[in-house]
C-alpha cells in the first residue's frame, strides 16, 4: 500500500496515539503555524509507530514506495531522503570512501561534498572544468582531461560530479561513465538541478540510464516539491550493494524523518509518472521554450543555448554586468533571480513556474533591453575566476585543529581554515586545509579576516 493511502487509512481508525511527534496530529499547533502552513500538514505527521514503517530499515509502505520509485527510475534500488541531495551526497561518500582513500571532484561541485570529505578523511583530487569566461560559468567536463587524469592516477577511487552544472550545463555522462568503468572507478552523479529529467527527454539524459553508479537528485529545486526532499538512486549495473548505503544514511540522518516529505515525495513521483503529469511537464517545458524563442528575439539580449538544460534560463544584456541585470530586475520589476554573476543571471523554473510568471519575466527584459534602464553602477559584487586549489592537508586532517584570524594582508601563503563558497551556487572557492593564493586574497577583498591553520 502507498504511504498516501495507509495515512488515509489510519486517520479512519481513530487510534488514540501518546507517542510522539507532540503536536498529535494537528490537536496542537502553534497559531501562527496555522495560520501560515494550515493544519492538513500536522495530520500526515506521523513517528514510527504501528502500522508505520521506518526510513532507516523500511519494510513495509516506505519499502514499497522505495521499490516503486526504483522500478519507475529503472534504478537497483531508491532511497528517498528528507535531509536533501546534501544528505545524499555525504552518505555516498561515506559508503564507498575510507580514510586515504583519493576521490577525483570535479571542483563546481556543492560543499556537500567538501562535507564528505571532513567525514571521510578522503583525499581530494581536483578537476577543474573549464571556466566559460563570456557567461561566467562552469562548462561540461572535458573528457580527454578526465581520461589523463585517471590514467596518471590509478588509486583514484571514485570520481565525483554535478550534472547538470548549477546553470543547466550538460556533460557528455554516457562517456564519462565508460571512462570510470575502465579506470575501475566508482561514478557519482551530482544530479541535483536534473530532477525532472527521468518525465521529459527533451531536458536532459538521466545519469542513471547512462552508467553512473550513483545519482542524486533534489526534488525541491526543478521538480515542485517541498524543501528538502531528494532522492539516491543506485545504478542498475553499479556493483555497489544498497547496505553500505543504507548504513551510511543512517550514521547522518534524523531518526524521526518527515512523514509530510515522504508522503510528498511519494506524490510527486507518482504525479511526474502519471499521464496528467507528463502532459503537465510537457507544457511546462513547451512554455520555458516559448519564452527562450520570445527572448532570443530581444535585441541586446542573450540567451545561453549551448547544451543545456532549458528549465534554467540564463541570460545577458549587452554592456551590463549580471549584477547591474539582477539589481535592475529586482528594483524595478520585483523579480529575483536564483544568481548572478559578473556576466549573466540565472531565471530558474520548475513545475511552478507558471506561463504569467514567464510572460512577467518576457516583458521586464524586454523592457531593460529597449530602455537600456540602469538604477545603479554596482561593481560591489566579487569577481569570480576559478583558483586551481593547492590542497596542504585534506579537509578530514584540519578539521577541529587550532585557528587564528590573520588581516587578509598577512594570509598570503597560510593555510585557510574557513570554507569560502557564495551561496548559491555554494561551489567552494577556498577549503579549509588549502592554501591561501594572491588570487584567493583579490576574490576576498572586501574582508578585513580570515581564519588560518596555527
Ligand atoms: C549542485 C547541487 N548539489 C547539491 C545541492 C544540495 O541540495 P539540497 O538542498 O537538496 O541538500 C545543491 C543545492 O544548492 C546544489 O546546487
Amino acid at each position: 500500500m502507498s504511504i498516501i493511502n495507509f495515512i488515509e487509512k489510519f486517520k479512519k481508525l481513530n487510534r488514540t496515539l501518546f507517542t510522539t511527534p507532540s503536536h498529535g496530529q494537528g490537536d496542537f499547533v502553534a497559531p501562527l503555524s496555522l495560520k501560515h502552513i494550515g493544519h492538513k500538514f500536522f495530520t500526515c505527521d506521523y513517528s514510527e509507530i504501528e502500522g508505520f514503517d521506518n526510513l532507516s530499515n523500511p519494510i513495509g509502505i516506505i519499502k514499497t514506495a522505495q521499490d516503486r520509485a526504483a522500478e519507475i527510475y529503472d534504478a537497483k534500488a531508491t532511497f528517498f531522503l528528507t535531509n536533501g541531495s546534501t544528505s545524499g551526497i555525504v552518505a555516498s561518500m561515506y559508503a564507498i570512501l575510507k580514510r586515504g582513500d583519493k576521490v577525483l571532484i570535479a571542483r563546481n561541485c556543492h560543499k556537500s561534498v567538501y562535507n564528505g570529505l571532513v567525514l571521510t578523511g578522503a583525499v581530494p583530487v581536483w578537476l577543474m572544468p573549464q571556466y566559460n569566461r563570456d557567461w561566467g560559468i562552469f562548462d561540461a567536463i572535458n573528457i580527454d582531461y578526465l581520461e589523463e587524469i585517471l590514467s596518471k592516477n590509478r588509486d583514484i577511487k571514485v570520481f565525483i560530479m554535478t550534472n547538470p552544472t548549477y546553470e543547466g550545463v550538460m556533460s557528455d555522462i554516457y562517456r564519462i561513465s565508460n571512462i570510470c568503468k575502465k579506470y575501475n572507478v566508482i561514478l557519482i552523479v551530482d544530479e541535483a538541478h536534473g530532477a525532472l529529467w527521468n518525465f521529459h527527454k527533451a531536458l536532459g539524459t538521466p545519469a542513471l540510464i547512462q552508467g553512473a553508479d550513483i545519482v542524486v537528485q533534489s526534488l525541491h529545486k526543478t521538480a515542485g516539491a517541498l524543501n528538502p526532499s531528494a532522492l539516491l538512486h543506485i545504478g542498475k549495473n553499479s556493483p555497489l550493494g544498497t547496505q553500505a548505503i543504507k548504513n551510511a544514511l543512517n550514521l547522518i540522518t534524523t531518526t524521526s524523518p518527515s512523514y509530510p516529505l515522504l508522503v510528498n515525495i511519494e506524490a510527486t513521483i507518482e504525479f511526474l509518472n502519471s499521464e496528467k503529469g507528463k502532459l503537465y511537464l510537457y507544457d511546462f517545458v513547451k512554455n520555458v521554450n516559448r519564452l527562450i524563442r520570445a527572448l532570443k528575439n530581444i535585441p541586446n539580449l542573450e540567451v545561453y543555448s549551448y547544451n543545456n538544460d532549458v528549465t534554467k534560463i540564463l541570460v545577458k544584456v549587452t554592456n551590463m554586468s549580471g549584477y547591474e541585470l539582477s539589481n535592475i530586475i529586482y528594483e524595478k520589476y520585483g523579480i529575483e533571480d536564483e544568481l548572478a554573476n559578473e556576466k549573466s543571471v540565472l531565471f530558474l523554473t520548475g513545475l511552478g513556474t507558471s506561463k504569467s510568471k514567464l510572460k512577467k519575466l518576457e516583458k521586464a527584459l524586454s523592457e531593460i533591453c529597449a530602455n537600456n534602464i540602469k538604477i545603479t553602477e554596482d561593481d560591489s559584487e566579487k569577481h569570480f575566476e576559478p583558483i586551481e586549489p593547492r590542497v596542504k592537508y585534506t579537509p578530514g586532517l584540519v578539521w577541529g585543529r587550532e585557528y587564528k584570524e590573520v588581516e587578509l594582508k598577512y594570509a598570503l601563503s597560510r593555510v585557510s581554515m574557513e570554507l569560502i563558497a557564495d551561496y548559491p551556487p555554494g561551489i567552494p572557492v577556498l577549503l579549509p586545509g588549502e592554501v591561501i593564493k594572491k588570487e584567493h586574497l583579490e576574490y576576498l577583498s572586501d574582508r578585513q579576516k580570515i581564519k588560518v591553520l596555527v
